[in-house]
């Protein structure tokens, strides 16, 4: 495609007539044509589909079933889960939960990794990642007497911090190495840094820390939607983001974790073998829907109690 030197109205007019995403604006509300949104990072626009989607709840699900509805809701964390991990996440089944902030998620991630690597000293994180990352890693660090490091890739590092001379905030195993041991439980970094855009190259950066035992917690937040995650495939452990940005859930939507399957595995089989039965199994929501469910309901979701056992352990 040939730019003109000037670019004007009526070019910007054919190339939208040219885009082949461009239909995809039909499936969203807009109550004024004349807004040009690029805040999409922050907060996705609302989708047709969701104001009936919310309304059916609350008329349909919250407004009849009342507290009943709880039986089929309780598994939603795993349900919505699978989806968004077959639908952005390259995720199979029974790895990515629906819940809580991300923040949250992080926090219990960032613990579980740690605990995961006893012995160890480190944590890594970049001085270019979101603030509340750095902060709720700080906070570990400090409450597990750990060594922070902060890479400096764009200037802000600030004392102690470790210069890094990247361009565009982007990492590489080559720049990363000298800063990994056998002395580092874990390092995390965005799959896509919120400032820069930079995409870092997931699956090359696991793979280096994961040559010295390190776990790497990779934050999702600008990436999921935006770009093809394949998280299995790029031998993801660990990962989390939001649903609100490019995910278009809405302002107060939940955000999600990802926890690799092989990490839970061995303790599903340990606690299988403990109790001569396996994990607790989540029976069919369609046997629960009559009132009075409370009490019959045996266990949380497979995934929940297989993620939120490796977590808590
Ligand atoms: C990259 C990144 N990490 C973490 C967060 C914090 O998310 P929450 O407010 O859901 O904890 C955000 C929020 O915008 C973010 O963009």
């Amino acid at each position: 495609m040939e730019f003109p030197s000037q670019v004007d109205i009526d070019f910007v007019r054919k190339l939208d007539g040219e885009d082949k995403l461009a239909s995809f604006r039909n499936l969203f509300h807009f109550s004024d044509p004349e807004l040009c949104y690029l805040d999409g990072n922050s907060l996705g626009r609302l989708p047709k589909r969701t104001i009936d989607e919310v309304n059916s709840f609350l008329t349909k699900e919250w407004g009849h079933e009342l507290v009943d509805g709880w039986s089929h809701w309780i598994d939603q964390a795993q349900t919505a889960g699978d989806l968004v991990g077959e639908a952005a996440l390259g995720a199979a089944k029974g790895q990515v939960l629906v819940c809580d902030t991300v923040s949250v998620n992080f926090y219990q991630l960032c613990a579980a990794a740690i605990k995961a690597r006893p012995g160890r000293k480190k944590v890594i994180i970049d001085s270019s990642n979101f603030p509340t990352d750095r902060y709720v890693l700080a906070g570990i660090a400090e409450q597990h007497g750990l060594e922070l490091v902060t890479l400096d890739t764009d200037g802000s590092g600030g004392p102690g911090s470790v210069k890094i001379d990247t361009a565009f905030e982007l990492l590489t195993p080559e720049l990363l190495e000298p800063h990994l041991s056998e002395d580092v439980a874990l390092l995390t970094l965005q799959a896509i840094n919120y400032r820069s855009g930079c995409r870092q190259d997931i699956r090359a950066i696991t793979d280096v820390a994961r040559s010295h035992g390190i776990l790497v917690v990779w934050d999702c937040s600008h990436a999921i939607g935006s770009i093809q995650l394949d998280l299995d495939a790029n031998g993801v452990d660990l990962a989390v983001g939001c649903t609100y940005k490019y995910g278009n859930s809405g302002p107060g939507s939940p955000a999600w974790l990802y926890v690799r399957k092989s990490l839970t595995a061995a303790r599903t089989r340990s606690k299988a073998e403990a109790s001569g039965s396996g994990i607790c199994t989540a029976p069919s929501p369609t046997g629960l829907r009559s009132a009075g469910t409370l009490n019959k309901r045996p266990c949380m979701s497979a995934t929940r109690s297989v993620v939120s056992g490796w977590l808590r352990r």
